[in-house]
Formats: C-alpha cells, sequence, structure tokens
C-alpha cells in the first residue's frame, strides 16, 4: 500500500471515529465517555492487528507497544512514544487529536514489521480539551508522572468526582502512578492539525514546533441575589449574571490592549436560567494565552483584580479558581532537528513554527524530549465540525515519520 492509499485510509478512519459521539449530531467526545469506549474499542483491534500489546493505563489512556527488535523482556526495552488525543471538544472537527493517534498506528502498520533497537509505544490520551472536568491534560499528566491526585475530588457537571469516573470506567485511581512511562524513555512525537492558517498561507505540508505557548485557565463564580424579574427594582438588584457580563467585556478590552495576548472567555453557567428569575450566581471561564509566561501571568492578575473590583461594586461575592497554569514550553532541540531533516529527506522544505493550541506535548516536555510536527489544515478552521485535513499532507507526515524512526534509531546507537 503507498503512502497516499494509507493516508486516504487515516483520513477515513478519523471521519469514522467522528461518529462516535456523545451528540447525535455533532462531535463530542469528553474524557472516559461512553463513546470513548468505543473508540478503545475500534482503535485497540487495529493495534492488536498491527502487531502490538494493547492496554488501558489507569487514567484511561489507550496504550499498545509495538516490541523492539531487541531481544529483552519488553518491559525493559527503551521506549519512543508517539501519540495525541482522543476527546474532543463539543461539536468538534474529526482531526484535532485523533488524527495524530491513527496516524501513529498507520505508521507503525507501514513499519511492515520493521524493528527497531527500541519499541514504539502509540498512546491515545483520555483527555487533553479539560472539558468535562474544566481541567486539561488529564491523560498525558498520567504519562508524565505529573497527575496530582487532588484532581481526583474534581466534579463534572453531573456532580460526578474524576475519581468516580475512573471506577465507573472499570479503571483503579490508585494506580494511576503506574501509568507514567518508564524512566530513560526516549521521547515522545506527536502530529497535530497546525488549527491555524499559517501553513495553507505559505503553501507548505508541515512544520516541526519549536514552541507551545502557556495558557492559564480559571473559573470565575460571580454570586449575588436571586429575585422575582417583574417586582425587584433594578437599582436594588444584586445581579451576578450583569456582572459577569461587565467582566467579560472587561476580558477583551484586555485582549485587545495587549500586544500577544489571547483572552477568552468560552463557557458560562446561570443559577437558576430562568428568564424571569434575576440570575444569583454565574460562572464563567477564563482562557488566557500568551507566549510570555510574564505577560500571561500580568495579564491574568490584573483580570483576577477587575473581577474583584467589578463584584463589588455591584454588591456581589466572587470566587476565582486556577484551573491551570502551564508555562509555555519548548521543543526538544535534538528531537527539532531530526525531525527537519526527516521532512526534508521525504522530500519538503523544513519550516519551524510555534503553536498557539495546547498540546499533550506539552506535558509530556519535562518529562522526556519531545517533538511536534503540524499538518497545514484548511482555512485554519478547528474545533468545528468543518476542520479537514489534505490527504497529500497525512502521506507527508506518514513517509517524515518513517525516516524520524531511522533518525532515533541512528542516535540511539551513537
Ligand atoms: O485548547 C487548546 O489549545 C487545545 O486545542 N486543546
Ligand atoms: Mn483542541
Ligand atoms: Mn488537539
Amino acid at each position: 500500500m503507498t503512502s497516499t492509499e494509507r493516508a486516504r485510509d487515516v483520513i477515513r478512519w478519523c471521519r469514522q471515529l467522528a461518529k462516535l459521539s456523545e451528540d447525535r449530531s455533532a462531535t463530542t467526545r469528553t474524557f472516559l465517555s461512553k463513546p470513548m469506549r468505543e473508540v478503545h474499542t475500534v482503535l485497540a483491534a487495529w493495534m492488536a492487528r498491527v502487531g502490538m500489546a494493547v492496554r488501558v493505563d489507569a487514567v484511561g489512556n489507550l496504550r499498545g507497544v509495538y516490541p523492539s527488535g531487541v531481544s529483552v523482556k519488553p518491559a525493559s526495552a527503551p521506549r519512543f512514544f508517539i501519540g495525541s488525543h482522543l476527546d474532543t471538544v463539543p461539536n468538534a472537527g474529526a482531526f484535532d487529536g485523533v488524527l495524530g493517534v491513527i496516524l501513529a498506528i498507520a505508521l507503525v502498520e507501514m513499519l511492515d514489521d520493521k524493528r527497531f533497537p527500541f519499541a514504539i509505544e502509540v498512546v491515545g490520551f483520555s483527555d487533553e480539551e479539560g472539558v468535562r472536568f474544566a481541567a486539561p491534560f488529564l491523560g498525558s499528566r498520567g504519562l508524565a508522572g505529573s497527575f496530582d491526585a487532588a484532581l481526583l475530588d474534581l466534579t463534572d457537571d453531573a456532580g460526578r468526582t474524576l475519581r468516580d469516573a475512573i471506577h465507573g470506567f472499570g479503571l483503579d485511581s490508585n494506580r494511576i502512578p503506574d501509568a507514567q512511562a518508564p524512566t530513560g524513555s526516549l521521547g515522545y512525537l506527536e502530529f497535530h492539525i497546525e488549527q491555524g492558517p499559517v501553513l495553507e498561507h505559505l503553501n507548505l505540508p508541515l512544520a516541526v514546533v519549536d514552541m507551545i505557548s502557556g495558557q492559564s485557565r480559571a473559573d470565575v463564580t460571580f454570586s449575588g441575589m436571586e429575585a422575582h424579574a417583574g417586582t425587584t427594582p433594578v437599582k436594588m438588584r444584586r445581579d451576578a449574571l450583569a456582572g459577569a457580563a461587565a467582566w467579560i467585556t472587561e476580558v477583551e478590552r484586555e485582549a485587545i490592549a495587549t500586544a500577544g495576548l489571547l483572552a477568552t472567555v468560552g463557557r458560562i453557567n446561570v443559577v437558576p436560567g430562568a428568564s424571569n428569575v434575576v440570575p444569583g450566581q454565574c460562572t464563567v471561564s477564563l482562557d488566557v494565552r500568551h507566549p510570555a509566561d510574564s505577560m500571561r501571568r500580568a495579564a491574568a492578575d490584573r483580570l483576577s483584580r477587575a473581577a474583584a473590583e467589578i463584584a463589588s461594586g455591584r454588591g456581589l461575592t466572587l470566587t476565582n479558581e486556577l484551573r491551570l497554569d502551564q508555562p509555555s514550553v519548548a521543543m526538544d532541540s535534538s528531537i527539532a532537528a531530526m525531525l527537519d531533516r526527516a521532512v526534508e529527506r521525504a522530500g519538503f522544505p523544513a519550516h519551524r513554527m510555534s503553536s498557539g493550541a495546547g498540546h499533550d506535548a506539552m506535558t509530556l516536555a519535562p518529562r522526556m524530549p519531545t517533538g511536534m510536527v503540524f499538518l497545514r489544515c484548511a482555512g485554519g478552521i478547528s474545533h468545528h465540525p468543518d476542520e479537514s485535513v489534505r490527504e497529500e499532507d497525512v502521506a507527508a507526515a506518514l513517509e517524515t515519520g518513517v525516516l524520524f524512526l531511522d533518525e532515533v534509531a541512528q542516535a540511539h546507537h551513537g
């Protein structure tokens, strides 16, 4: 099978898995949901067919090990990881995350039983987007060994704890420390759609990522007093939603005023949520990003102070729960150089770029040498059902992946 034919298969698989969803008419697949298990079933069968030993670890990551060619016990062979995430945002496209997992399996299949002096472990992370528990990277934190047990007490919208969700999926949260990568792991590679318009603009299929911007995330709750919409004079109200709305406008103003800053309120929850009741409580999400951590943190601090001022001016109380303070992360320079060479040997120009989107690679980078390859996506559209990739770009990524593994083997031999 040629790499183009394989690329066609990869795209078909991605579109097929997009149908495994919590919503009938859109792709929504959150941490350890029922469709996540269906995805595991489909991919585990494919992984097994290409000779991988498959398991689901205690934080719900699907993992398949393609053994090394060296005759040592499988657990002691050095290991190179390739993966991405299997969860999605609500109303997602078919490629964000899933493409990187399917591409990794197709890459192993393409090796046609060729072995390396290291095992290749393909990982489909259980959560990267952070939709269900408002905390991202749950899966890759497990592999990186940075999963904080306090996360187990987080609750989803149904009031279920993360611990319960793990047990409900048939897993043991006490075993999460066992999910971490062995010491001496050789590295982690992630293929992902660019999610922006740059590669299309440059007419390039691929880019090697050199750094990923940091993110702050928080849940900010304004609390006031529920009241009758028909009888309570506006000036006598403590309207939580009106306070939140004033702050949301401030978030946008801050982002416009600060070069390079991105600030987003993407979720809002109003209690009690009836048209004839003055809102008593309103929780809004905050997502702040900037390539420079000091700028990001300063902006997040200014926005926290603005929320407190708006709340006190309106007789509201405020809670501000920090959900993520993820610094910017540089990708490993040796892995990036090997990727540049692999891209060039595959016949494409090596192009470097940074990522404004977050990725599992951020979580893995402190644990092992980590690299990423972006694939061009049409119109830069992502986090949207119209997300798409070109067959020829997937073929380019597959060819690059095969050549990259040769580079890793050479480096491993020294
Ligand atoms: O939010 C992000 O940057 C990523 O798409 N998870
Ligand atoms: Mn995403
Ligand atoms: Mn993603």
